[in-house]
């Protein structure tokens, strides 16, 4: 889909006019009202649009002009219209255009009173939020017939001042790139995406500058990972670690701040095996490593004024003859001893040692990993909410800021000594379950052994990182949580001079 800000109103294709709360129209809707003897205000009257956020009323060719449609879009109550409100709309708009047979359409954007944001920055948030809601990973799909593909090839935003709004869409674009390069990693099979081929993606974004560092397995032996090899032992495939940076910052030595992301390019459980139904899910075991991929494709391409440090534990877990057991004892690459006592608790294995890695080699100012870590995450917060864990309060209420800033959204869980006593073990330090209950706290603890005292947060996407019901701005599918989360955080408290927003 290609977006534009257009000078001017359509001659034909389709046009999304605005309506706030109790049928108040926009003046473009005002305008085409007229132009078309009033066919909005008619078919205002004869239905339950009103103009309440996320309301889509659509108009089939209107007598007076060469429209092939007119699509009314709700924003609701004008003082409280915020970015999010903006993007669904544009979201809602794309997607109901998508399955008429319109190649192109135009949203209106128009100044609203009462409303706080300027026009530039309301269309461009609604071109951002119609790029993400039109979003479709479909190169596997040969034959599907074109009257049944989203429609939708051009996308005109027209406000006031479109220079002004294409220059402020330009940031979001870039990170639109790295919701979908995190949104087509996740989506990929695993016979597509396995460790080496994941590290070959990552590779690509040298391009946009991003220094990218691929460890093999003789390399990740060296570095005495065995807490990681295990995980990956089981496989043909062997693991990779792989480490980007991107340094923007204001000087090349500043402290960087660290991503680190799980990713199980397949997770069968190994040894102690998942259930058959269902498992095919595990293929977006790699949501973690997806996120802090994309997210380094938008830091680069906005070229954030920071440095980051991005980690990724690319391992496959299967069962073989050279798979790890339930029992194993591994010493990680921080020198503590792992009693395995489940195979499939694999994320916070490979996660232990990447983690210290980062720490040691880097020292990091802050430490952010992200990994679809534990079903029990599911349980306790289901899929709107991701769970955040974390040892530092001013960094756990900056994530939980972004989070209502951006729509994804976290919950804060504990992380109390008190779980300590879930994950003893008779044989080693520590093992890598606890018992049934507080899963989720239980494997972040865990976590938390190999990490120092620095700031650090944990996010489990385990129940976000997949979308199950379309959304406006997030389509079925690998959904990129996490990625404008996290680029909200570093624009809003890491970058120097950089926007607020
Ligand atoms: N990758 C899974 C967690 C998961 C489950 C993610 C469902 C997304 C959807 C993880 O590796 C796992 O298997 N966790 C186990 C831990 C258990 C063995 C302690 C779980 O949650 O069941
Ligand atoms: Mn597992
Ligand atoms: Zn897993």
């Amino acid at each position: 889909m290609k977006i534009e800000f257009p000078e001017s109103l359509p001659k034909s294709g389709a046009l999304a006019v605005a309506v706030t709360k109790d049928k108040t129209l926009s003046s473009t809707a005002k305008l085409i009202d007229q132009q078309t003897q009033g066919a909005i205000t008619r078919a205002l009257k004869v239905g339950r649009f009103t103009g309440e956020k996320d309301q889509v009323l659509e108009l089939v060719a209107p007598a007076g002009l060469n429209l092939s449609r007119i699509v009314l879009y709700g924003l609701g109550d004008p003082k409280v219209i915020d970015a999010l409100a903006l993007e669904n709309a544009g979201g809602n708009v794309v997607q109901r255009v998508s399955g008429t047979g319109d190649s192109d359409v135009v949203i209106a954007v128009d100044a609203l009173p009462r409303c706080k944001l300027k026009t530039p920055t309301m269309a461009a948030e609604v071109a951002f939020g119609a790029r993400l809601g039109g979003y479709r990973f479909d190169r596997y799909l040969t034959d599907e017939k074109p009257e049944k593909k989203p429609s939708v090839k051009r996308l005109g935003v027209y406000a006031k001042n479109a220079a002004a709004a294409a220059r402020a869409y330009e940031r979001l674009a870039e990170v639109a790139e790295g919701v979908e390069l995190t949104r087509n990693l996740v989506s990929e099979p695993a016979n597509v995406l396995y460790p080496a081929s994941f590290a070959a993606r990552c590779e690509e974004l040298k391009d946009i500058g991003v220094k990218v560092e691929v460890l093999d397995l003789a390399q990740i032996k060296k570095l005495g990972m065995r807490a990681l090899i295990g995980v990956a032992q089981g496989s043909a495939n062997e693991p990779r670690v792989v480490i980007m940076r991107w340094n923007g910052g204001a000087k090349a030595d500043d402290k960087p701040i660290a991503f680190i992301g799980k990713g199980v390019t397949f997770d069968t459980g190994g040894i102690s095996i998942k259930p058959a139904a269902g498992m095919e899910e595990m293929k977006w075991d790699m949501g973690g490593a997806g996120v802090v991929t994309g997210l380094m494709r938008a830091l680069a391409g906005r070229k954030a004024k920071v440095n980051v440090v991005a980690a990724l534990g690319l391992v496959e877990n299967m069962p073989s003859s050279t798979a790890q057991r339930p029992g194993d004892v591994v010493k990680a690459m921080s020198g503590k001893t792992i009693e395995v006592i489940n195979t499939d608790a694999e994320g916070r294995l490979v996660l232990a040692d990447v983690l210290w890695h980062i720490q040691q080699r880097f020292k990091p100012k802050v430490m952010i990993d992200l990994a679809t870590l534990t079903g029990a995450i599911i349980v306790a917060l289901g899929h709107n909410h991701a769970g955040l864990f974390a040892n530092n309060d001013r960094l756990a209420d900056w994530l939980l800021e972004a989070g209502l800033a951006t729509g994804e959204r976290l919950w804060r869980m504990p992380l109390h000594d008190s779980y300590e006593q879930d994950i003893k073990s008779p044989i080693a330090d520590i093992k890598n379950v606890g018992d049934r209950w507080a899963g989720s706290i239980s494997a972040a603890l865990f976590l938390k052994h190999f990490v120092n005292d620095g700031p650090w947060a944990h996010l489990d996407i385990a129940g976000t990182t997949w979308c199950y019901k379309n959304q406006p701005t997030v389509p079925k599918g690998g959904s990129g949580f996490g990625v404008r989360l996290l680029d909200r955080l570093v624009a809003d408290h890491y970058e120097r001079g950089g926007a607020k927003k």
